[in-house]
């Protein structure tokens, strides 16, 4: 290897949008290159809405009531009991439940003060005048206590089992002390990509077995300990001592449990675990969420790349695979990821219902290093970008989702149980089970401007893009809703039983997150290419454009301001683009003060309510990025950028502290550009050698809050 690698000229090998070709092989196995999975001819905005909804009454009765806050990030301030940082972990912490880390102000002014930045082409990371940024952890530092130190050129399964994982998407911060000094992060590690991680790397079919291991080991989850650096936003790994907390979760060797009135189901049986109760190993997990009850949701997005041999699947198998993405023609679809290599639970001719045992809702409790992670079958199968929950006013734990495919659907769980408050162990043992059982729903929207949609983008007369939808009930613990399908067929089948009830085919739902400050939802639509071709969907109200490159943020207000209701109103605050684009939408602001913004991916909320929404694919030609907007008041639509990640990355997480004082992204995938390799890369952020995918925080230097 050269002693300073060169950067590798940008190829342009761009495909599906602006994505690069590299990027669409080990993100989504080259899902473009594959049929849109849903080929359901169910019907989008439809005439059933007036029907049911008229049927039902559409508002439910009752004054809105006092939203139960949940957890919204390490308040400096109202950082509450989650134990010392030095609790074994023989004597589990109960973080405080009710009010936990309570956004502290009200719902924002909208005053964003810091200056937006540009659009850019740079290999570095970018943050507006008067704030800094560091690298909290990368890719191959240690997590687990005595972790080896890490060298590409001698990476094993074993070490990378106790270091940092690949390609951070998800991340949450935990307060662990009341003074604000500690706290957990919690990652999620969704995918590899061998190319950049491999010295000498020529193919898949090349790589070792144990290599195929290290990539199944950079899968998965981290939890690493975090301390606050000298009083300011800034924070970093703890290095010494116990660290009882520090953890990884991989796609290799960990065992979850499964949850719900699924689990033990035929479907969840194999030869492994005939049983039908215990998974080795988490795949894909892409965005999620942190819960009220101090826990974290991490969603298993595009697994079935992770699977041959579907073509020797039970031909009755076929079309339920099939609808899950999972090639039933060839032995080795394009993409796929070939780890039957390594075990052969991968290979469907040999296990053909392994696949069921993904796609699933991840809890993992990061205050007890010792418990076992569950995967919620409540919560249905399906390409589960994430999961946030709220609680809602009758006391339930209502979790938002979206199915990240073109064409799929918005789905709600609401818990059976309720949410008990307080910080007491048994309060929290109790909160454990909240996602175990409850009803599913799925979205059904319809718009007011119905006849005035053409594809184009163009604003109907009502100078909106909205109307109401009401969530279908699939399932409620044991039983099934669905004609046809008994509640474990709807729950490992979901997507089917989306089908069946005339769900309406979004725009890829990304990250759907509520505002803990006022209960209103808001949905990433990334994009859809697909939208309005031959055969495929013509653009509806809430997917508004065909062709649609740059995607759409929806907000969702539920009937009686209750996230258990059943009927809602939704409108479209943000159309992406660039905003001299006629087709683009910000919230009626003036255009000539907003960043261009395109294929929103992940939504966060700061301590004030204000929306920060993350970018993956910038379809405008810049590099990826982090943007806020107030969506209450005057500044409602005031779409301000305020990061760019390096080349080839794209910005995930994002957490903002509920003091405001600091701001996470993860940095996925930099330098992901066709042709890079370790010796030859297109990225050499963050250390000026080789592409390493990280963790940042950023923070003013003055100390002061984001905003104000
Ligand atoms: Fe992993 Fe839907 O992005
Ligand atoms: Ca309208
Ligand atoms: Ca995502």
């Amino acid at each position: 290897m050269s002693d300073r690698p060169r950067l590798l000229p940008l190829l342009g090998a761009t495909r599906h949008g602006s994505r690069d070709a590299m990027t669409c092989l080990y993100r989504c196995g080259n899902a473009c290159d594959h049929p849109v999975p849903n080929t359901s001819d169910n019907p989008y905005l439809g005439d059933i809405v007036d029907a049911e909804v008229s049927r039902r009454g559409v508002v439910r009765a009752g004054a809105v009531g006092a939203l139960v806050l949940g957890f919204g990030g390490a308040t400096a301030g109202a950082l509450a009991g989650a134990g010392a940082a030095s609790a074994a972990p023989a004597d589990p912490v109960v973080p405080e439940a009710a009010g936990f880390g309570r956004p502290a102000g009200g719902v924002g002014s909208g005053a964003l003060t810091f200056r937006p930045i540009p659009p850019n082409k740079l290999d570095t990371l970018v943050v507006p005048n008067g704030y800094d940024h560091s690298v909290v952890i990368r890719w191959g530092d240690p997590v687990v206590p005595g972790a080896p130190e890490f060298d590409v050129h001698a990476q094993t399964a074993a070490k990378q089992a106790k270091q940092f994982g690949y390609n951070n998407d998800f991340v949450g911060v935990l307060p662990l002390d009341k003074r604000g000094r500690r706290a957990l992060l919690v990652v999620n590690h969704e995918y590899t990509n061998e190319d950049l991680m491999f010295p000498g790397f020529t193919s898949l079919d090349a790589l070792t077995v144990e290599q195929v291991k290290v990539a199944m080991a950079a899968h998965g989850m981290s939890v690493v300990e975090l301390e606050r650096v000298d009083g300011t936003g800034q924070w970093r790994p703890v290095e010494s001592g116990r660290r009882p907390y520090n953890r990884r979760v991989t796609a290799l060797a960990t065992k979850f449990e499964l949850t719900g009135p699924a689990a033990g189901s035929a479907w969840l049986r194999t030869a492994a675990d005939p049983k039908g109760r215990t998974v080795v190993g988490t795949l894909n997990n892409c965005a999620g969420g942190v819960t009220p009850w101090g826990t974290v949701l991490s969603g298993e997005e595009n697994f079935n790349q992770y699977f041959v041999g579907g073509d020797a699947a039970p031909e009755e198998l076929k079309p339920k695979l099939a609808r899950y993405g999972i090639n039933t023609t060839e032995r080795y679809p394009s993409g796929n990821r070939k780890w039957d290599r390594a075990d052969e639970r991968f290979d469907l001719a040999k296990n053909p219902y392994e696949a069921h045992r993904f796609g699933w809702v991840v809890e993992i409790d990061p205050f007890d290093p010792e418990s076992r992670p569950r995967k919620h079958t409540a919560l249905g199968r399906f390409k589960h970008e994430g999961a946030n929950v709220i609680v809602a006013r009758s006391g339930h734990v209502v979790a938002y989702m979206g199915d990240d495919e073109r064409f799929d659907y918005l789905y709600k769980f609401v818990s059976d149980k309720k949410f008990m408050a307080g910080d007491s162990w048994v309060a929290r043992k109790h909160n454990l089970t909240l996602l175990e059982s409850g009803t599913l729903y799925v979205a059904q929207l319809e718009g007011n401007s119905a006849a005035e949609i053409d594809g184009s983008g163009k604003l109907p007369a009502d100078g909106a893009f909205n109307g109401r939808g009401r969530w279908i009930k699939l399932v409620s613990g044991n039983r099934s809703y669905v004609d046809g399908m008994t509640a474990a067929d709807v729950l490992t089948f979901t997507r089917l039983a989306g089908d069946k009830v005339g769900a309406t085919k979004m725009d890829r739902p990304e990250d759907v997150e509520p505002s803990l400050l006022t209960g209103k939802v808001y949905v990433a639509l990334t994009n859809n290419t697909d939208r309005g071709k031959a055969g495929k969907a013509p653009a509806d109200e809430a997917n508004p454009r065909n062709l649609n490159k740059h995607g759409q943020i929806l907000e969702l207000v539920e009937d009686g301001n209750n996230n258990a209701a059943e009927t809602f109103a939704w409108s479209l605050p943000i159309v992406c683009g660039d905003p001299t684009d006629p087709s683009t939408h910000f919230a009626g602001y003036d255009k000539a003060k907003v960043s261009p913004i395109s294929c929103p991916d992940n939504v966060a909320f700061d301590a004030t309510g204000n929306l920060w929404i993350s970018t993956d694919g910038n379809a405008l030609g810049s590099n990826d990025g982090l943007f806020a907007t107030a969506v209450e008041g005057p500044e409602r639509g005031h779409l301000k950028q305020f990061l760019t990640v390096p080349l080839g990355a794209e910005t995930c997480g994002p957490f903002i502290t509920g003091d405001n004082r600091s701001v996470f992204v993860a940095v996925q995938h930099p330098g992901e550009i066709t042709g890079a390799t370790v010796e030859n890369p297109a990225s050499t952020w963050p250390d000026g050698d080789y592409a390493k995918p990280g963790v940042v925080v950023t923070w003013r230097l003055d100390g002061g809050p984001i905003g104000s």
